[in-house]
């Protein structure tokens, strides 16, 4: 029983690895965790789970063939089961969570009251999106949450540079909350960079946003839906290509491995304004 405790104790300790692995480097981690364990039944039983979180969490996107645009794997498109809801295309499908394939594709309709909502929205963001990301992603749902009817917005976009030994996701997520003369909207933006060349540096930020947008029709409200988005965004990239210093010297101290003392070798200034500020902001 030592044994089968102990084993039990490695595979949560290796689900909540591979639950913190950084943006584009879920393989290595579970690799390593395989290992680790050297027993791939009990790690597929006993992190399954966290396999389909990490996922979720980091708005991975999914292709399906036929389709020209991925849809993104998120909490709100999780219809259980191991399967997933596509709902620009009206599709629900099976999500391997460790390959990252989608099989057994079907059609799915979801709620048709918010249809024309959904619609008006995906249409926006994708504009917004295509212009802003080089390999952006998004997706949007319509659906009744907490009796509020609710689109949700969902943008992924990242640049792994394993060569370059850094990789870096950016994601939001928007919750327009419908159905009165005023909308809420909610979201959070988040920046995740990990880079690893010489030490071991994660940058991650988090930012929320709160506003409210008067209820015309669908089209024009998706309008200024997208306006408080795209503002909302190029405000954060701004400020954190503007505050990278501070942000920076915040990171180093949070380090747990030490990087060069004189900092020579790491020139974070350079990455941060190039690597964020540059790529992502354009982005
Ligand atoms: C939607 O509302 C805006 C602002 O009130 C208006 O200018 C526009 O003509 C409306 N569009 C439709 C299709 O009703």
């Amino acid at each position: 029983s030592f044994i089968i405790l102990t084993h039990h104790l490695i595979v949560r300790i290796a689900a909540n690895f591979v639950t913190h692995a950084p943006p584009g480097e879920f393989n290595e981690v579970f690799n390593d965790v395989r290992l680790l364990l050297n027993n791939d039944n009990l790690l597929r039983e006993g992190a399954s789970h966290s396999f389909a979180q990490y996922n979720m969490d980091q708005f991975t996107p999914a292709k399906l063939e036929g389709y020209d645009e991925p849809v993104l794997i998120t909490e709100h498109g999780d219809l259980g089961q191991g399967r997933f809801l596509d709902p620009r295309n009206r599709l629900s499908f099976r999500f391997d969570h460790l390959r990252k394939e989608v099989s057994d594709v079907q059609p799915y309709e979801g709620e048709t009251a918010l249809r024309s909502w959904r619609d008006a929205c995906d249409t926006s963001l994708s504009a917004y999106v295509k212009e802003h990301y080089p390999t952006g992603v998004s997706t949007v749902y319509g659906k009744t949450v907490d009796g509020q009817q609710t689109i949700i917005a969902c943008i992924e976009g990242h640049q792994f540079q394993p060569k370059n030994f850094w990789n870096g996701r950016c994601r939001s997520e928007w919750k327009l909350t419908i159905g009165q003369s005023t909308a809420q909207v909610v979201g959070v933006l988040k920046i995740q960079v990990h880079y690893y060349e010489d030490g071991n540096v994660q940058l991650v930020s988090h930012k929320e946003v709160e506003e409210s947008i008067p209820v015309t029709n669908e089209s024009q409200t998706a309008k200024e839906f997208v306006d408080i988005i795209e503002n909302a965004e190029n405000d954060y990239q701004t400020a954190i290509s503007e505050n990278y210093q501070t942000m920076s010297d915040t990171t180093f101290k949070a380090l747990r491995r030490q990087l060069p003392v004189t900092r020579t070798k790491i020139d974070w200034n350079k990455i941060l304004s190039y690597k964020i500020g540059k790529e992502m902001q354009n982005a």
